[in-house]
């Protein structure tokens, strides 16, 4: 069978941890990416993963490099290059330098891994995806921004301390934008089939929520730029049910068009993620509340969008 490839563009925080899980979950071979005056530095980093190998058991060929040319016959590409966010920003404040970033390596990308599909992790999120699939030229159902594994990742993390159960038995749907922007939805919330309403006061579950909506900021606050270990397993988690082919249903930015009425835009909704890339999205019913949410959501990404094609043109 042909070993699977991933490459990640990026070798900073979110990057390495991403090499960092592909390879422990040995997803295949995995190559890290990232501007020429840090080739040192991502060889470096390569370097010290793939000696991880011998004691954790995994085989794989872990590359560091900034030729693009390693790329070539990528499976999947996971996109973590561009700023961060420090204390005091907030993810849109990122959007004129990323969208430069975002769009160069998408070109570059694209003329290496002309058959890969794009995971985007970049912030502000749902305007970087937008950007690399313009740029990209790639089918719309190979391009997806990773943010709703993460924010689920969040609320189970948080539902799970708060009832003193496994994390493991939280079974949860979010949509919409990225983190603050989200629409949580609790009615397709259980804790191994029990709807999450009749385990958590609704005060309790608010505050879960809201919580989880600036769950990024919280870690921004603690560590002084963002999070990577979580960011970063979502990204390998959507990795992985590509180059296995899972037909897994992730909460990802997915293209939008007749689906929610979204009318072209990438935003968080129930994708089916296989070898396609973005097989399926799966509308759900929504009532008028949550219906009103996403509509919000919808208009930020919007918003973002329109702000970033103007740095894309300029
Ligand atoms: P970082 O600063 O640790 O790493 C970014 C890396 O990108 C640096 O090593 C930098 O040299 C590299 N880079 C910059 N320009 C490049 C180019 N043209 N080609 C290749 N590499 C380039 O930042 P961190 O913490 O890894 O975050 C990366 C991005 O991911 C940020 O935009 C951040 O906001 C975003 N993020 C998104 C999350 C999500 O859930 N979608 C969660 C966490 C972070
Ligand atoms: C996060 O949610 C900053 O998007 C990043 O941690």
């Amino acid at each position: 069978m042909k070993r699977a490839k991933i490459t990640v563009i990026g070798a900073g925080n979110v990057g390495a941890s991403c090499a960092f899980w592909a390879a422990a979950k040995e997803l295949g071979d995995v190559v890290l990416i990232d501007i020429p005056d840090f080739a040192d530095k991502t060889a470096g980093k390569a370097l010290d993963l793939a000696q991880c190998g011998p004691i954790e058991r995994f085989d794989c060929k872990i590359t560091g490099t900034s030729d693009y040319d390693a790329a070539s016959g990528s499976d999947v590409v996971i996109v973590t290059a561009g700023i961060p966010r420090k204390p005091g920003m907030s993810r849109d404040d990122l959007i004129q330098t990323n969208v430069k970033i975002v769009g160069s390596v998408s070109e570059k990308i694209a003329s290496v891994a002309p058959e890969a599909v794009l995971i985007v992790v970049s912030n502000p999120l749902d305007a970087m995806v937008y950007t690399a699939w313009k740029k990209s030229g790639f089918s719309t159902k190979r391009v997806v921004g990773q943010a709703g594994c993460l924010d689920i990742a969040r609320y189970r993390t948080f539902i799970a301390m708060e009832l003193g159960c496994s994390v493991e038995d939280i079974s949860a749907l979010l949509m919409g934008g990225h983190g603050d922007d989200m629409v949580p939805l609790p009615r397709y919330t259980s804790v191994s089939g029990i709807p999450i309403t009749q385990l958590i006061p609704a005060d309790r579950l608010t505050a879960i929520i809201d919580r989880a909506k600036v769950g990024g900021g919280e870690l921004v606050k603690l560590m002084g730029t963002s999070a990577y270990y979580a960011p970063a397993a979502g990204s390998v988690q959507m990795a992985e049910a590509i180059v296995k082919d899972k037909k897994r249903i992730l909460p990802c930015a997915g293209y939008c068009d007749k689906e929610y009425g979204v009318g072209g835009f990438f935003v968080g909704v129930p994708c089916v993620l296989g070898a396609d890339g973005v097989e399926k999205i799966i509308e759900v019913e929504l009532d008028a509340n949550e219906r009103k949410m996403l509509d919000t959501s919808v208009e930020h990404v919007k918003e973002l969008v329109g702000v970033a094609d103007g740095f894309l043109n300029s």
